[in-house]
């Protein structure tokens, strides 16, 4: 059932599709389809393997690039001034550790992405029970750290997850309206939007990368926030073993001239520079950078 809608869903985004490709350069659609080719050979199972078990996810080190990026988040979400019911997540992938904060500041929690193998593995977790290709517990008790609360209250904010996820949707950033036409997000935008490591992981170039990120902004209320994540300086990362999936390389300058172009207050830019010992070659990634801004 929730395939066949799937399809529906994405046989009526293709017809959008040829409509929003007419505005680009043929060159540039090309690079694009590139890009959505690679991805039909996207393994989540090895892709969680091979960036969220450790080093990289090592809640004892301080300098491991996941709990770097949970205390960015875990940050953010408690400063403030980032409220309001309901929060997107962007290119989810098969990850969950993007929303264990902003769970229990937004009453509803939309989690997307491109592949239904994607959709298909968050659907695991969210159905308790059934089997997932990695266990989140370590990261929720990690954030239950932050947040002040015993690690044994992982399960609780494990419910709270499961409670106020509401949807797992199809999306292209590179689509004018990224989301299917009958998704549940309100009219004149999300509340929040988060984004991490996809942007740039679907884009052949800069120019296509800020169109996304155009795209994408679109789905966000003036006045919301933008939390989002991703690469510096990386060419490719495995998408599976031998897939080397091209990622357009960033810097810092780049990241914050597309934010700007795309109509945004940039109100904070972490950066994350990678120990030698974190990179484990499945990527070429050198940092990591972490941008709030809020939509004018
Ligand atoms: C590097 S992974 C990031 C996954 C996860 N957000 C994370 O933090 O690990 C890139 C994600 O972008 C998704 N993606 C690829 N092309 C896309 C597109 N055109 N529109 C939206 N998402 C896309 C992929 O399916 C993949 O899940």
């Amino acid at each position: 059932m929730a395939g066949d809608r799937d399809r529906k869903t994405e046989a009526s985004m293709e017809l959008r599709e040829e409509r929003d490709g007419k505005n680009e350069e043929p060159a540039s659609r090309e690079a694009v389809e590139a890009m959505r080719v690679c991805y039909q050979g996207f393994d989540p199972a090895a892709y969680l393997q091979f960036n969220y078990t450790p080093p990289r996810a090592d809640f004892q080190r301080a300098d491991s690039i996941v709990p770097w990026k949970l205390t960015c988040l875990h940050r953010a979400f408690t400063e403030g001034d980032v409220r309001g019911e309901v929060l997107v997540d962007v290119g989810s992938g098969p990850t969950l550790y993007q929303v264990m904060s902003g769970c229990e500041v937004f009453g509803r929690v939309v989690l997307t992405d491109f592949l239904e193998v994607n959709r298909r593995e968050l659907q695991y977790w969210l159905a308790e029970g059934s089997s997932s290709s990695l266990d989140w517990t370590p990261f929720l008790q990690y954030v239950c750290q932050l947040e002040g609360r015993k690690p044994s209250e992982s399960s609780e904010k494990a419910a709270r997850l499961r409670s106020v996820v509401s949807d797992v949707l199809p999306i292209d950033v590179h689509r004018s309206c990224p989301l299917p036409p009958d998704a549940a997000v309100p009219t004149g935008g999300a509340d929040c939007l988060v984004s991490c490591f996809c942007l740039e992981s679907a884009s052949p170039d800069v120019a296509a990368f800020t169109r996304a990120l155009g795209h994408i902004t679109s789905l966000l209320r003036p006045g919301g926030h933008l939390l989002l994540i991703g690469a510096l300086g990386e060419s490719y990362y495995l998408g599976a073993p031998g897939l080397r999936i091209p990622v357009v390389p960033l810097d810092e300058a780049q990241v914050c001239a597309s934010l700007r172009v795309s109509g945004y207050q940039l109100l904070q830019l972490s950066i994350y520079t990678l120990p030698v010992d974190m990179r484990v070659g499945v990527d070429d990634v050198t940092g990591v950078f972490f941008a709030k801004a809020r939509k004018l």
